[in-house]
C-alpha cells in the first residue's frame, strides 16, 4: 500500500475515505496524465452512511480506511450516486462486508447495479429508490438527495447533507488529479483541471447543467463545500466552481483562435503556421496543437472558451488523416456549444480530406464561416499568403462576435 491510508476529515463525523490511482493513464479514452482519485465519503452518526465506493481493484484501500474509523459491518445505508463502475465497483465488496446496509440511489441506479452486478448477488441487497427531496435522517444529520439525470448518466444523483452544508456531487464538479492534498486551498490550479474535466465529460449537457444550478437555486440550499467524486475538494469559495459550470454551460467564449492539424510531410503544418501567422497579426490570441503532440483532452480543454477553431488535414486515400478523423469523432460526442469553424489541407491529387472534415465539423455542430482552403503537393508563397489572409479573415470574424 503506497499511500497514507488515514481518513480525511471534512466535518466532524464526515470522513473522506476514498483512493487514489497515481498511475491511471486513460479514462475510458480520456488520457489522465496525472492519475485520478475516486472519493467515497463515511458519514458518523447514530446511523452510518457510506456515499459512493471506489474503483473495484481499490475495494481493500477503501475498506481499511473504513477500517480507521468504524467497523465496516456497522454500514447502515450505502447511498450509490452513480452506477458507473469508477463508484459502484466496490459495492459487492461492501455489501458483503456490511450485508444488511440498505443501498440508496435513483430508480435509474437500481437498474443499472442490477445489470452490472447480477453475478454478484445483488438481487439480495436492499435498495430504495429516492427522488429529489427525499430525506434520510442518520440522528443528526440528515441527507437530503437531489437527481441530477444525464449529468452524466440517467441515474446520477447528489447527496446534501443538510446540517453541514455539504454537497457529495458525484462526478459533477470533479478533476482528475492524483494527489495527497484533499482541498482546494492546498493545491494550485484546480479550476484549470475542472475546466479540462468538464470539457471532455460533462460538455455535451451544458443545458441540463443550466437547469440543474436553477434547481439549487429553487431548493434553497446553501452550500458550504463541494465534495465531487473525482479529484480536490471544494472547501474554500465552493461557489466558483459553480459559477464557472454556469460559464461553461452557457458557452461563454473568449476572443481567440485554435489551429488544430495533422501534417504527413509539413505542407499542412507550413498552412497551419501561415493562418497562425495572419491571426496573430490581426491581434488575436492564437494556438497551434498538432494532433500527435497532444491529447485529445487537452484539446477538447482548449476548445472549452474559444470560439473559432481551425482544422487542418492532409489528404490520405482520399479522405482525412487518421488521427483527425479520430479527433473529430470525439469532438463530435461532446458537439461544443456555439462555436465556428474553417477547415484546410493539402493533397496530391484527388482530394478529399478537407470535405471530410467539414462535414464532421457541421455534424459536431460548429458553424464554418467559409469554404475550406487547400493546396496541391506543396504550398508556395502565394498559397501561403492565401493561409495568412484566411487568417486575419478569421481574426476579423472572432473580433466581430
Ligand atoms: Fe466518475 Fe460517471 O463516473
Amino acid at each position: 500500500m503506497e499511500d497514507n491510508i488515514e481518513p480525511v476529515t471534512l466535518a466532524k463525523g464526515i470522513y473522506w475515505v476514498g483512493a487514489i490511482d497515481w498511475n491511471l493513464r486513460d479514462f475510458h479514452g480520456y488520457a489522465t496524465p496525472r492519475g485520478t482519485t475516486y472519493n467515497a465519503y463515511l458519514i458518523v452518526d447514530e446511523k452510518i452512511a457510506l456515499v459512493d465506493t471506489v474503483k473495484a481493484e481499490f475495494a481493500g484501500e477503501l475498506l481499511e480506511r473504513i477500517s480507521r474509523i468504524i467497523d465496516p459491518a456497522k454500514i447502515d445505508y450505502v447511498i450509490a450516486n452513480h452506477v458507473e463502475m469508477d463508484h459502484s465497483g466496490s459495492l459487492p465488496a461492501i455489501m458483503k462486508a456490511a450485508p444488511n446496509a440498505r443501498i440508496y440511489g435513483t430508480r435509474q441506479c437500481k437498474n443499472g447495479l442490477s445489470q452490472y452486478y447480477h453475478a454478484q448477488g445483488c438481487e439480495g441487497w436492499d435498495f430504495e429508490a429516492v427522488e429529489t427531496g427525499t430525506e434520510l435522517s442518520l440522528g443528526a444529520k440528515t441527507l437530503m438527495f437531489i437527481e441530477t439525470a444525464m449529468l452524466h448518466w440517467p441515474d446520477n444523483m447528489h447527496t446534501y447533507i443538510k446540517e453541514d452544508k455539504i454537497l457529495l456531487s458525484n462526478d459533477a464538479f470533479g478533476q482528475h488529479v492524483a494527489t495527497s492534498k484533499r482541498f482546494n486551498d492546498e493545491v494550485d490550479d484546480v479550476m484549470e483541471d475542472a475546466a479540462e474535466y468538464y470539457a471532455n465529460i460533462l460538455m455535451p449537457f451544458g443545458k441540463i447543467i443550466l437547469k440543474y444550478v436553477e434547481t439549487v437555486g429553487e431548493l434553497g440550499i446553501k452550500i458550504d463545500m463541494i465534495a465531487p467524486c473525482h479529484g480536490i475538494i471544494w472547501r474554500t469559495d465552493p461557489g466558483q466552481i459553480i459559477e464557472a459550470y454556469g460559464r461553461w454551460a452557457s458557452g461563454e467564449n473568449a476572443k481567440k483562435v485554435l489551429v488544430i492539424y495533422d501534417t504527413m510531410w509539413g505542407s499542412t503544418h507550413m498552412m497551419a503556421r501561415a493562418i497562425v501567422e495572419g491571426v496573430t497579426a490581426a491581434g488575436i490570441d492564437v494556438k497551434l496543437m498538432a494532433l500527435r503532440k497532444n491529447e485529445f483532452s487537452e484539446i477538447i480543454k482548449e476548445i472549452l472558451d474559444t470560439p473559432m477553431i481551425v482544422v487542418g488535414s492532409p489528404t490520405l486515400n482520399n479522405g482525412m488523416f487518421p488521427s483527425v478523423g479520430g479527433f473529430l469523432t470525439y469532438l463530435k460526442g461532446l458537439h461544443p456549444r456555439s462555436k465556428k469553424a474553417v477547415a484546410f489541407g493539402s493533397y496530391g491529387w484527388g482530394g478529399g480530406a478537407v470535405k471530410a472534415v467539414e462535414k464532421e465539423l457541421e455534424a459536431a455542430g460548429f458553424e464554418l464561416i467559409e469554404p475550406g482552403l487547400q493546396v496541391r503537393y506543396r504550398p508556395d508563397e502565394e498559397e501561403l499568403e492565401k493561409c495568412r489572409l484566411l487568417g486575419e479573415r478569421i481574426a476579423v470574424a472572432v473580433k466581430a462576435d
